[in-house]
């Protein structure tokens, strides 16, 4: 898998690493909440950077993990500033936001000590790359030009995340990776396609509220 070149992880290996594909409502949700959005976008990228650094620090040890990691901290940091721009440019005021479901629930789906721990974190943050990628490509045909351009980027770049995490998820458990990976998308899947109370980037799509008739 990690031999796959940058970005050339396309819609059929997304489909194939992630048990459910977004519901077409969670697009349609987000398109009618872009300010929520894209402040929470902002906040993942930031949260991203931090995911990382923070492995680095528990795996001190792990010399390739730490350099791997300190370079895609550093284009998470990248895609914030561009987000932020993006935001500015659309009129979109940076504000406090309450995180989503996603992230937590996902956490707990984790071994919480090693072995197992390390494993899972790479494989969590692994699927929160792959969504990431495979909203990028579906909000990408639908939002204005200037934000289609950095979705499509972004898209080829969390794509690439995912084969960072994934390799180095390799590298920690050869035999028990890809068999881990498929139960902890079983939950994954869970999370982004039942309903949310809040429209986040990995939310599912929101609750139907039924008007009083
Ligand atoms: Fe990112
Ligand atoms: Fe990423």
């Amino acid at each position: 898998m990690s031999a796959r070149s940058p970005g050339a992880l396309g819609a059929a290996a997304l489909a194939s690493i992630l048990h459910a594909p977004t519901p077409p409502r969670w697009v349609e949700d987000a398109l009618g909440h872009l300010p929520e959005l894209l402040l929470d976008h902002a906040n993942c990228e930031k949260k991203a950077a931090s995911s990382a650094l923070a492995l680095m620090f528990a795996y001190a040890e792990d010399t390739a993990l730490a350099l791997a990691l300190a370079r895609l901290a550093r284009e998470e940091l990248r895609h914030f500033e561009q987000v932020v721009r993006a935001m500015s440019a659309l009129g979109v005021p940076f504000a406090r936001q309450r995180p989503g479901r996603y992230a937590q629930q996902l956490r707990r789906a984790l071994r919480s000590c090693d072995p197992g721990r390390k494993l899972d974190l790479l494989l969590a943050a692994a699927l929160i790359e792959a969504r990431s990628a495979e909203r990028f490509g579906l909000l990408a045909a639908r939002v204005p030009a200037p934000l289609a351009r950095l979705y499509q980027e972004l898209g080829a770049s969390e794509a690439r995340h995912f084969e960072v995490y994934t390799g180095l998820a390799c590298g920690v458990a050869p035999a028990e990776w890809r068999s881990r990976l498929g139960m902890l998308a079983a939950r994954e899947a869970e999370l982004v396609t039942t309903p949310d109370r809040m429209l986040r980037f990995h939310s599912g799509p929101l609750h139907v509220r039924l008007t009083p008739t």
